[in-house]
């Protein structure tokens, strides 16, 4: 029975038809998942997916207890933004000039190793993705394509290639020569490692250098099978920087690493390169002081992603400290447990010049090649664009550390 000021009517195709709104169909799977992702966390979950554990787990984790990872995720979650209301936001750019040279986003791509061991394109999806977005991409000594492969892969992009002192130290200084003569702007010399972190998941699942195909890993595979059939169907996973290795990844980086590097060869590593030099993985004020003084033009401040001392210091909380310590000499630079354009939005406010992402990049690389390297970027970049809009400010240049205070 008809309730009271009910009236009803049988609805007409028209209205059905108004009501439908169907899903575009994709028929590629990379297509499909993609279209779906809209955070860092979604391309994680997909790359989970579609990664074998091995490689997933080497990217993911960090070392021992993971707490260096998680504290400096943790400090971007209590972040509290400042709003200003009623301004005109209808243009936000975020262009920064680093270097002495305009970049579109304040973002770039941190130096990983191994990368083509995450998904057959590596490196030169990263490389290529910057390029079109106009960010510097750093190749990392552990890469797994050559310094000349990514120079000819992004003749156009701000290449970076990032240094390891070796023990042997005629190795690294051909590597220096030969991004120089590849026309790479800068060198990002990596202090933090005198010795491999001890990251615990690369041991409980015995990854090795190419990943060995055991029952476990067959047994693993099978739900991600195109990343074993790309992996099998393109050259061999190799480093380009040195001679193969059929070890565990912990002692690859042991045997390599030289404990004995100090700030007398940071001085040293400034009179071989006339390019830009920027210092990574630095952790205090004092130690940045010390870079700028060696002749570094920028220092970013790393605890490589959580990936060597655990209960390391927050990255994101350094920052003005060490801008205070620096003044303008030097330009500051941070990267670690970067997942949202907010929290880059944030890092500026507190006063560093540039961020950095590595996990954030190889989540998208390993979701969808090139195209996962896009989304992350694009992700990033709507992200970065609301949370301007949202604050009120329309420049970079507008942020101040008034912007952003700890909620906790
Ligand atoms: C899988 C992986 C490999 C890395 N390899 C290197 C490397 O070869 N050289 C280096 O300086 N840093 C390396 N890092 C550290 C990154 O450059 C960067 O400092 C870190 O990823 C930033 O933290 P995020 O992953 O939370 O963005 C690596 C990080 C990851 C996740």
């Amino acid at each position: 029975m008809a309730k009271p000021g009910l009236k009803r009517r049988f609805p007409s195709p028209k209205d059905l038809a108004q009501l439908m709104r169907f899903r575009k169909v994709h028929f590629r799977r990379t297509d499909r998942l993609l279209s779906r992702a809209f955070t860092i966390e979604d391309l994680r979950s997909i790359a989970k997916k579609r990664t074998p554990k091995g490689p997933f787990d080497y990217t993911d984790g960090g070392a021992d207890k993971e707490l260096s990872m998680l504290r400096a995720r943790q400090s971007f979650e209590s972040v509290q933004f400042i709003p200003s209301v009623l301004k005109d936001v209808s243009e936000v750019s975020l262009s920064q000039k680093i270097l002495g040279r305009e970049t579109k986003l304040p973002v770039g791509i941190s130096p990983t190793g191994f990368t083509r061991m995450m998904h057959s394109e590596g490196e030169i999806a990263g490389a290529m993705a910057a390029e079109a977005f106009g960010i510097p991409f750093t190749l990392s000594t552990m890469g797994t394509r050559s310094i000349e492969e990514v120079a000819q892969a992004a003749p156009n992009g701000r290449n970076w290639f990032q240094l390891y002192m070796w023990k042997e130290r005629d190795r690294s200084m051909a590597l220096v020569e030969r991004a120089a003569k590849a026309g790479f702007e800068a060198l990002v010399m990596t202090v933090d490692v005198p010795v491999a972190g001890d990251r615990l998941r690369d041991k409980y699942n015995g990854l090795t250098i190419p990943p060995a195909l055991s029952l476990r890993t067959l047994t693993n595979a099978a739900p991600r099978i195109g990343w074993w059939w790309n992996f099998l169907t393109t050259d061999p996973l190799r480093f380009a920087s040195l001679d193969s290795w059929n070890g565990t990844v912990a002692e690859l980086l042991d045997s390599m690493f030289d404990p004995t590097v100090t700030f007398d060869d940071l001085k040293w590593i400034r009179k071989q390169w006339s390019g830009k030099l920027i210092v990574k993985g630095v952790q205090n004020s004092l130690d940045a002081l010390s870079a700028t003084r060696a002749g570094a033009d920028a220092v970013i401040l790393s605890n490589h992603g959580g990936r060597q001392i655990d209960k390391a210091p927050v990255p994101f909380k350094l920052v003005p400290e060490v801008v205070k310590k620096v003044g303008r000499d030097v330009e500051v630079y941070m990267d670690s447990g970067i997942m949202h354009g907010a929290d880059i939005v944030a890092a500026i406010a507190s006063g560093a010049k540039f961020t950095m992402v590595g996990r954030a990049y190889l989540y998208g690389l390993m979701a969808g090649g090139r195209q996962g390297v896009d989304a992350t970027f694009n992700i990033l970049t709507q992200q970065m664009t609301r949370t301007m809009k949202l604050l009120g400010v329309r420049e970079l240049s507008e942020l101040t550390p008034s912007h952003v205070v700890d909620y906790r």
